[in-house]
């Protein structure tokens, strides 16, 4: 099973050296500061008493270590393949230094707030406290405002600075909510949602069609997609996973999209008749919803749940769902304002023992809403899921090189860097190196989705796993294509697509048609939790963390998507293209050379 980790023990003793002893008190000295983003403005003064739930992440001195371990437990070249970490073995990693723990401790107590008032993550790595803003003013010698976003009208409690005494600066390395402006979306588009008439299965023929890799298809594939018809094109047909191995899949919402049970079952009626009457766990996060009125049900949720579980049926399948929703009136009567919902979800994930072995995000939002350093930790959390065993899928957006915004005339991209600059804009956590990012294609034979995202992160840089496929793709690009527009260095996502149009959904009692990468993240999910049936039914350990696998044993077994571009920032974005692209990633999977493959892993 799992093997011992006793270095990872000594080394978290021994690798970070302090100045000692450390002064108890010192000057404040501004710790991180901001420009808001364009579309953020400040609307008023933060109420003095409104409640806010700081959350202070320390220092993970040893997390080289982790990504250590996450790539040789991820890597099938590598002898310690498979042999992922536990839980109690990932903390000890993660833990911050002693001396940070007393000193930050102490600091809270100086403020008045102990033991009782501090909630501790498992690893102690963060501590989670509420306080009135007028105390988080002093705490961190700042002003929080109101802010209002100009398009939505949501507001929230923000600043674009703060401060803390300068002895405590290496021994905190966020504190959040301060100066974040993520504002979570849906990659649901809704300019993707087709019309029922013009969507409606409409064989244009009763020839089976080719996909590109050979396989034929239902000619209405080319139209509407529905369960059969990723299975085909896929190359999973006749796939069944069992329900007795202790595989496991899990989805997340976020933004009260409601997940309902009576859309799934007309669902499955439709689609996957073999499924009628099965069901899912719900799991609620930080006092989460999951309203079964039909009118409450989530376009998102509906179209994450019906493909996510009906490609995976009957593995144990869970829906998360994360309270925290704009928009968010902060007042009096409105106690306490959240952090982006995806760290609450990630805190409450990481404190469970049992998590689904494959999970699926359909939100995210600008790279640069999200201050670096937080990113840097939200991204370290998915490393921690990913070195306890788990696959993530993030969908990679809706604007191609743009920022998210599906609607190519309304983009912006313009830099939150104090300099306006025009630019590609990357989107997290799809951006993140720990996480699988799915980017969309459409028709068959498949091109790319003309909205499929992708580009280079600005905060992270190029992980050496996709090295040889991005510097190939790069070398090809003409010369001075796009110059000064992206990160040739970043992070390059997404790592692989999936069809992301023209999903059949039953949603609010309704058959719809759907788009948006955020059909593109189930479905990649899915398959992956059937490679793992297949895994787990030879004995074998869960794939974890994917993207080591993709980028080498398992390149061969994708279709490579080689025509489309998505459009964005003005200009024509990039092109699906031989190889790894800025759209389609390495392309779209075959299971069945997938699951030949991983059983011998
Ligand atoms: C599928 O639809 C696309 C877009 O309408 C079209 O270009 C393509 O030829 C169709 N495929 C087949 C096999 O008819
Ligand atoms: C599936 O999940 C349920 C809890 O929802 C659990 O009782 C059951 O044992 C799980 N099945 C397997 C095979 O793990
Ligand atoms: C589903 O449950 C209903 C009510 O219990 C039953 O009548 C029906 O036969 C079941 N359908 C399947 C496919 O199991
Ligand atoms: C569910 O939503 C309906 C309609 O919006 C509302 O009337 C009802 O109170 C909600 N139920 C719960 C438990 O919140
Ligand atoms: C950037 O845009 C903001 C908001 O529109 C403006 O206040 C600021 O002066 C601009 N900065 C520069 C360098 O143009
Ligand atoms: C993408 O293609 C659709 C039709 O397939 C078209 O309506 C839309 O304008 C295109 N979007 C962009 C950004 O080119
Ligand atoms: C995309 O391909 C078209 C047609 O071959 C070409 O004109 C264009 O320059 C390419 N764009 C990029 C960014 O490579």
């Amino acid at each position: 099973m799992r093997s011992l980790l006793p270095c990872a023990v000594i080394l978290t003793a021994a690798s970070f050296i302090f100045a000692a002893p450390s002064p108890r008190t010192s000057p404040y000295k501004v710790k991180e500061s901001v420009f808001p983003p364009q579309d953020w403005k400040i609307h008023s003064p933060s109420p003095p008493e409104h409640n806010i739930e700081l959350k202070i992440g320390l220092p993970q001195p040893n997390f080289h270590v982790l990504e250590k371990h996450l790539y040789e437990v991820s890597d099938p070249s590598h002898p310690r393949y498979g042999q992922h970490l536990s839980k109690a073995e990932v903390e000890a990693i993660v833990a911050p230094h002693p001396e940070s723990l007393e000193l930050v401790t102490e600091w809270l107590a100086s403020h008045g707030l102990g033991e009782e008032d501090i909630t501790r993550s498992p690893a102690k790595d963060w501590m989670t406290i509420t306080v009135p803003v007028r105390e988080a003013e002093k705490m961190l010698d700042t002003t929080y405002h109101v802010w209002k976003h100009t398009t939505t009208g949501e507001s929230i409690i923000r600043t674009t600075s703060f401060s803390l005494p300068i002895h405590l600066h290496d021994h905190i390395d966020v504190i959040q909510p301060t100066t974040t402006f993520a504002r979570l979306r849906s990659f649901k588009s809704t300019v993707h949602k087709v019309d029922k008439e013009t969507g409606q299965v409409v064989a244009q023929s009763n020839t089976p069609i080719i996909s590109a890799s050979g396989i034929s298809v239902d000619p209405s594939c080319n139209t509407t997609i529905t369960v059969s018809c990723l299975k085909q094109l896929y190359n999973a047909k006749g796939i069944t996973p069992s329900a007795t191995t202790e595989n496991s899949f899990g989805i997340t919402g976020y933004l009260n999209q409601f997940a309902n049970f009576q859309d799934l079952q007309s669902f499955y009626a439709l689609e996957v008749p073999e499924a009628v009457n099965s069901s899912f766990r719900v799991i609620s996060v930080a006092g989460g919803q999951n309203n079964q009125t039909l009118s409450e049900a989530g376009d998102e949720a509906d179209l994450d749940i019906e493909f996510g579980f009906g490609i995976t049926f009957p593995i144990n399948g869970t829906f998360f769902t994360t309270a925290g929703s704009p928009p968010f009136i902060p007042d009096m009567n409105n106690p306490t304002d959240t952090n982006e919902p995806y760290t609450t979800w990630l805190d409450f994930v990481l404190a469970q023992e049992e998590i689904p072995l494959v999970i699926t995000t359909s939100y995210g939002d600008g790279e640069q809403t999200v201050p670096k350093s937080f990113a840097i930790r939200v991204c370290a959390g998915f490393a921690q899921l990913g070195a306890r065993g788990v696959s993530l899928t993030f969908s990679s957006g809706d604007g191609g090189v743009g920022d998210g915004d599906p609607d190519p005339t309304t983009q912006t991209c313009i830099t939150n860097d104090g300099k306006n600059r025009t630019e590609f804009l990357p989107l997290f956590p799809a951006s993140c190196p720990f996480v699988t990012a799915v980017g969309g294609t459409t028709h068959v034979p498949e091109v790319a989705a003309n909205f499929s995202g992708g580009g280079f992160s600005n905060y992270f840089t190029r992980p050496s796993y996709q090295n040889a496929a991005v510097s190939a793709f790069l070398d090809n690009l003409p010369k001075g294509t796009f110059a000064g527009l992206f990160n040739r260095n970043g992070r390059a996502y997404p790592d692989v697509a999936a069809q992301a149009d023209n999903f059949q959904v039953v949603a609010g009692g309704e058959v719809q048609l759907f788009g948006g990468t955020s059909a593109a993240s189930p479905t990649f999910a899915g398959f992956v939790a059937l490679l793992n049936d297949a895994r787990l039914k030879a004995g074998l350990p869960s794939l974890g963390f994917l993207n080591p696998l993709l980028y080498s044993t398992a390149i061969s077994a994708f279709n490579d998507i080689t025509s489309g571009n998505a459009p964005g920032c003005g200009t024509e974005g990039f092109n699906a293209t031989v190889g790894w692209d800025p759209v389609t990633g390495l392309g779209t999977p075959d299971v069945g050379k997938l699951i030949k493959l991983v059983r011998y892993l």
